[in-house]
């Protein structure tokens, strides 16, 4: 029996590509492990976007190294493989594989190789190719959420940024193939589907058929979808269409995560973000002006090479202006390849952690009166985790707000149920449960037990 074994790091769209990745080497004849000790091949996910992320790999790497000489194979895939490339072999000579996601689409011939016993396959044709990666063989392990990718790679190179070197050129699937998909997502039994694209709205559609926003509306149309997420949108393609759509169609989610990274123009210029912090705020008063309460979050690095004392203000300032019910902080960290590498990381590191601190407490008083919104509403969310140790269910709202509630029943894990909220914390809504929780349909129920035995077969 062929087994594997897959570790995962980093984002959504690494998540996804693992049950990409699952579903073809279930299709090749492999049984997924859920303990590395059990495994013929051990493949690690690999994340490059902040931090030392090549160092963890290696020192994850070298915990594995103990179990090589039980015959085991080893791969390298994802982000930092396709940054360090053939590197890997020579500081970790054990592993086989080393393959980039835009080249996901060969790996039944790098497995065939695998087997056939070669121990330097590579898959690194970044950014030459056009072609997506998809597969009809997806493990769907996430128990609520169908996730698909829309557009692969990136073409926006922003200066502090690895991903348009490690996810290739922009890719986009047509939008025929996508409904196909949140077709098929729809018969297994999800409601939910979530659209990924690391610039998710700069999906332009290969047959011309439909704009993003109009994809969105029509993936919302599909038979039984109730909720449609979408992630990561950039400000530079943000259109008014895009909360139009939203407007108009309950199964659109009223959540728009519209990363900023700075309030400061000069900021904004030195990270090739093309756009000014004004023409931001004009993208934020359209969703503002919405007909439906959008919940909005962002991503943020502080201390950029040359951010002053001033352009740090200039994102506190631009936080209150926008009033976002969650952002993402991060320090900057020179990450290779990129432009801003070679920028001198000017901002010493105690001033970075002074700016974040500094960030994040603003944030959470904004947070603070923001969620009082909430008190006494009556939101529908949909059961993502069973019962915590003080018997309370969480879920999500639309808005993707965590909501934590009580329940005189453990209600299933996808169904939905009507919370009205009683306490409001800075970033979770508490409440009691007022209806009974929506049944689970049959179809979801046959795909749980489905990934179930792929997961059992250990
Ligand atoms: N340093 C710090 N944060 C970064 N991000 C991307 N690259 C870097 C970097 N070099 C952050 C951005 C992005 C999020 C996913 O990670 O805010 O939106
Ligand atoms: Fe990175 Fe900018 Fe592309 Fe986002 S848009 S993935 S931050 S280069």
């Amino acid at each position: 029996m062929k087994t594997f074994y897959i570790e995962t790091f980093g984002c959504q769209m690494n998540a996804h590509d693992s049950e990409k990745v699952v579903g073809t080497l279930v299709r090749e004849g492999y049984a997924q492990v859920t303990d590395e000790a059990d495994a013929g091949l051990i493949l690690y996910n690999t994340c490059s976007i902040r931090d030392k992320a090549e160092q963890k790999v290696f020192h994850r790497l070298n915990e594995y190294k103990k179990l090589q000489g039980e015959g085991k194979k080893f791969a390298v895939i994802g982000c930092v493989a396709q940054q360090e490339g053939e590197k890997i072999f020579e500081k970790a000579p054990y592993v086989s594989l080393v393959s980039g996601s835009a080249s996901y689409r060969h790996l039944p011939a790098m497995l065939a190789r695998l087997e056939a016993g070669e121990t330097r396959i590579t898959g690194l044709d970044d950014r030459q190719t056009d072609e997506t990666f998809d597969t009809e063989f997806t493990a769907r392990t996430n128990p609520h959420r169908g996730y698909i990718t829309i557009i692969e790679g990136c073409d926006k190179f922003c200066s502090y940024c690895v991903v348009p070197y490690t996810r290739g050129k922009e890719r986009s699937r047509t939008s025929a193939s996508v409904l196909a998909e949140a077709q098929m997502i729809a018969q297994q039994g999800f409601t939910e589907i979530q659209l990924l694209g690391q610039n998710v709205n700069s999906y332009r559609d290969p047959s011309g058929k439909r704009t993003f926003a109009e994809l969105l509306t029509a993936v919302g149309e599909v038979n039984g979808i109730k909720r449609v997420r979408f992630t990561t949108s950039h400000p530079r393609h943000f259109t008014k269409d895009i909360v139009d759509a939203i407007d108009a169609m309950p199964a659109l989610c009223d959540h728009i995560h519209l990363p900023v990274q700075s309030g400061s123009t000069d900021i904004l210029r030195a990270m090739q973000r093309e756009y000014t912090r004004d023409w931001y705020l004009e993208r934020i008063a359209w969703t503002k002006a919405a007909k439906r309460d959008l919940s909005l979050t962002s991503d943020i690095i502080v201390g950029f090479p040359g951010e002053t004392d001033k352009d740090f203000e200039d994102t506190i300032t631009l936080l209150e202006a926008v009033n976002y019910d969650a952002i993402y902080g991060f320090k900057y960290s020179p990450r290779p390849n990129t432009p801003a590498i070679h920028m001198h990381d000017s901002i010493p590191e105690h001033v970075k952690v002074e700016r974040l601190a500094i960030l994040n407490a603003r944030q959470r008083e904004i947070q603070r009166s923001n969620y009082t919104r909430h008190l006494d509403q009556t939101m529908e969310v949909m059961v993502e985790h069973g019962a915590n140790n003080r018997g309370q269910i969480t879920g999500r709202s639309s808005q993707n707000k965590t909501v934590n509630f009580a329940c005189d029943i453990t209600p299933p894990i996808g169904s939905y149920i009507d919370v009205r909220i009683t306490q409001v914390f800075p970033s979770s809504l508490v409440g009691e449960a007022t209806s009974a929780p929506s049944a689970l349909s049959p179809a979801l129920l046959a795909q749980r037990a489905l990934n179930a035995r792929v997961e059992v077969l250990t």
